[in-house]
């Protein structure tokens, strides 16, 4: 695609050869290897989710044990030929698919849960493991995994342990940063590191698992992961709220953490424009919207405790206040598990409803909640003086703000006709600017992948970067590991 047009191919990176394909066979079996017999096989592993970056990698490998990656990886740092790691290539930086001719190293057959011990709720499985599976069978054992978010049914564990995903449980979980506590990572050159740590604690020197969380595959392929999952809540509230400016959003949030406190989950925000674009999208799905008017903001607020009657006492008092003072101007609550998955898919569809009109150009940064709309304000504003937007015969179709206005992270998205370097042009480096001269941050939860490799520096200091290249240097000196993208 044309972002990739003011790029070469890195020809220190050997072209792949029958003889590398010989390898491989001998140690993989068929079904761990892929390879292009038919037009269009290998698509699904090129292309990414948002159909913005394609590759061309002409072979895909599957290795059911770690020990078999490790022979790849050895294999390929010996021979430099480059390797991207892909989970369930569900990215939204393009930072799971090859830039050029890499080897795709799939990680999905890597799938199965290693152990789950009741007392302490650490769960330990292989990194491809799908997020919903591994969700699913804790739920059975009365625990849920940290983190939620729209793609579980796609993206796996080490996925979102390369990528430090978000999600909407954060804001009571925390980070992955916090709750893995070990993992299992073979470096470019073939080493298993062994660090599946059932520890809570553990001050012995560098906290070396963290490098490889958020890393995007860039220094070591996570096969394993240990963390620390939480009893499934008892009592699960839902509700969904309209609001008249993103004033008020801020006040309805700071309300929320004073009276609903130790049981608020979630709190997400969206403008009406993102719900517009929803109700367009999930009309073809004849699914009501659950209120009857539309307005400025919404607000999905989520609470999660171990006793319902307190918990639905808290909320009822937290709502009747707010809309007594007019804070909240109309709202609705689930009433039962139907409801709540319902009032949830309002938000979590947002990301596909932005995307399949012919393409989004997303950004997905962290701001002082103070400032955080008036990014989508000053991009809206910008789009019109270009002449982007407007009307039908323009090529952008909304400018779009939502997110996780608890972890301060918006979403802003632009639902766009096509992907096209004016409208590219006319947003970066405008966003990236913007975000620091907030002092934010050009990733809050994506990563930087292929679309922010340029612009790492809108965040990161000299002296970090330099750090950054240091590492990678040491661990992947040929940098066969994930390349092209940020780092
Ligand atoms: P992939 O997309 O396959 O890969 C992601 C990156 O990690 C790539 O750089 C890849 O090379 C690397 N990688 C993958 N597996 C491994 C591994 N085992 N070892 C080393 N490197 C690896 N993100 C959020 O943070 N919050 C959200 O709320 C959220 N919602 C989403 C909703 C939708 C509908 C979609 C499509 C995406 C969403 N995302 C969200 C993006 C998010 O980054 C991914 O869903 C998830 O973290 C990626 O997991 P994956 O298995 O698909 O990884
Ligand atoms: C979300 O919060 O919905 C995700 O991060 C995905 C997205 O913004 O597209
Ligand atoms: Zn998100």
């Amino acid at each position: 695609s044309e972002s990739y047009l003011s790029l070469k191919r890195n020809d220190s990176f050997k072209r792949l050869s029958s003889d590398d394909i010989e390898y491989f066979r001998t140690v993989l079996s068929k079904q761990e290897l892929l390879g292009s017999k038919e037009e269009g096989d290998l698509d699904p592993f090129n292309e990414d989710w948002m159909q913005k970056y394609r590759g061309q990698a002409s072979l895909v490998l599957k290795p059911k044990t770690v020990e078999k990656v490790s022979l790849i990886l050895n294999y390929c740092n010996e021979e430099k030929l480059a390797v991207v790691p892909q989970g369930g290539n569900t990215d939204l930086v393009g930072g799971s698919v090859p830039v050029f001719d890499e080897i795709v190293l799939s990680l999905s057959n890597l799938n199965k849960v290693r152990s789950f011990d009741p007392v302490s709720g650490i769960f330990k499985c292989d990194a491809g493991v799908i997020l919903e599976t591994a969700n699913d069978y804790l739920v059975q054992r009365d625990h849920i995994f940290p983190l939620d978010l729209g793609a579980k049914g796609s993206c796996q564990i080490g996925g979102v342990v390369a990528t430090n995903a978000g999600g909407q449980r954060l804001l009571r979980y925390g980070s992955l940063h916090g709750n893995v506590l070990g993992l299992e990572v073979v470096l470019p050159d073939g080493t298993i590191l062994d660090s599946m740590h059932s520890l809570r604690k553990d001050n012995t020197g560098y906290d070396l698992k963290q490098l490889f969380i958020g890393a995007e595959g860039t220094i070591g392929v996570v096969t394993g992961v240990s963390i620390l999952t939480p009893p499934k809540p008892r009592a699960v509230n839902v509700s969904f709220l309209a609001v008249k400016s993103y004033e008020d959003v801020q006040k309805v949030f700071v309300k929320a953490k004073g009276e609903l406190a130790e049981i608020l989950s979630a709190f997400e925000f969206m403008d009406a424009k993102s719900i517009e674009l929803t109700r367009d999208h999930l009309k073809k799905d004849d699914i009501t919207f659950p209120l009857e008017d539309e307005y400025p903001f919404y607000i999905l607020l989520e609470t999660s405790g171990s006793n319902k009657e307190h918990d639905d006492a808290k909320l009822e008092k937290f709502l009747e206040t707010a809309m007594e003072s007019e804070l909240v101007i109309d709202g609705t609550m689930a009433q039962d598990e139907t409801e709540l998955k319902n009032l949830w898919h309002w938000r979590e569809m947002i990301p596909e409803s932005a995307q399949c009109n012919g393409g989004v150009y997303k950004y997905d940064v962290s701001l002082p909640l103070k400032d955080l709309y008036s990014l989508v304000e000053a991009t809206n504003a910008r789009l019109e003086s270009e002449g982007l937007i407007g009307d039908e015969s323009k090529p952008v179709i909304a400018a779009v703000g939502y997110g996780h206005i608890g972890d301060g992270n918006l979403h802003l998205n632009l639902a766009c006709r096509e992907y096209n370097k004016t409208i590219e042009k006319c947003l970066e480096p405008f966003i990236y600017q913007f975000v620091q001269s907030k002092h934010g941050s050009i990733s809050a939860e994506h990563g930087l992948g292929f679309q922010k490799k340029n612009y790492i520096q809108y965040t990161k200091n000299e002296v970090e970067i330099n750090m950054m290249k240091d590492i990678k240097k040491h661990y992947d000196p040929y940098g066969i590991l994930n390349p092209y993208k940020y780092i």
